[in-house]
């Protein structure tokens, strides 16, 4: 089962994929997460995700693209994953599809998080990671508009798409997701 957590910065994509992927049984990748520690290993995609992450850009596709497929093509995938951050360009999505149709899986569900940017800019200043300044927030929130919003259009009309507020509780807040991914 390939789920999609999509949604801006700060939305709750980690907090809860973390939770789905527990209750699925499934695994879960961060595409955030895997540059983060690429980044913290020195690897040869590390060096060329630094400067992007650290900007709060996109990564380039290719160099996105290559860290998913090999992701999931490790054995604890076979049974699918959550996910988190992947796709966020048009061209990320195409690939994905390549991906998916090679290994004959298909997207189950995407679940876009909303949560006002009022919110997103507070949760973020709080948790405080090394990209959760106030300039580098807003900069991931208009790459996002820019560059990512664009897929929630793309995926409703392939009739996969389901809105869930990302506001509450943690609780709360995976509750609802239970329930979209549970719908067909
Ligand atoms: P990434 O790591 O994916 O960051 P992001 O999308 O900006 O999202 P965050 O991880 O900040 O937020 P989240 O939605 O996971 O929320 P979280 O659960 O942490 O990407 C980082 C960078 O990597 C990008 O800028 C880019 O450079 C690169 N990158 C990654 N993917 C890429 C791709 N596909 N293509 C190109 N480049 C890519 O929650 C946030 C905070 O809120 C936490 O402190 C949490 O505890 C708290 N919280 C969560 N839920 C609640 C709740 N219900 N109530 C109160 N607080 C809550
Ligand atoms: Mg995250």
């Amino acid at each position: 089962m390939i789920i999609i957590l999509f949604g801006a910065p700060g939305v709750g994509k980690g907090t809860q994929a973390q939770i789905l992927a527990r209750n699925l049984g499934i695994a879960h990748l961060s595409t955030g997460d895997a540059f983060r520690t690429a980044i913290a290993n020195k690897t040869e995609i590390g060096l060329l995700a630094q400067s992007y992450v650290d900007a709060g850009d996109l990564v380039p596709d290719s160099v996105t693209a290559k860290i998913v497929q090999e992701a999931m093509a490790a054995s604890d995938f076979q049974n699918g994953c959550i996910l988190d951050g992947f796709p966020r360009t048009q061209q990320q999505a195409a690939a994905l599809d390549e991906i998916l149709a090679a290994a004959h899986k298909h997207i189950h569900k995407v679940v876009n998080l909303e949560v006002d940017n009022e919110t997103i800019v507070s949760r973020l200043m709080a948790r405080g990671r090394q990209d959760d300044t106030k300039e580098i927030i807003q900069n991931r929130l208009n790459v996002y508009q820019q560059e990512t919003a664009p897929l929630v259009e793309h995926y409703l009309h392939r009739g996969l798409l389901t809105n869930v507020n990302g506001i509450g509780t943690v609780e709360e807040v995976s509750n609802r997701i239970l329930k979209a991914v549970q719908t067909a």
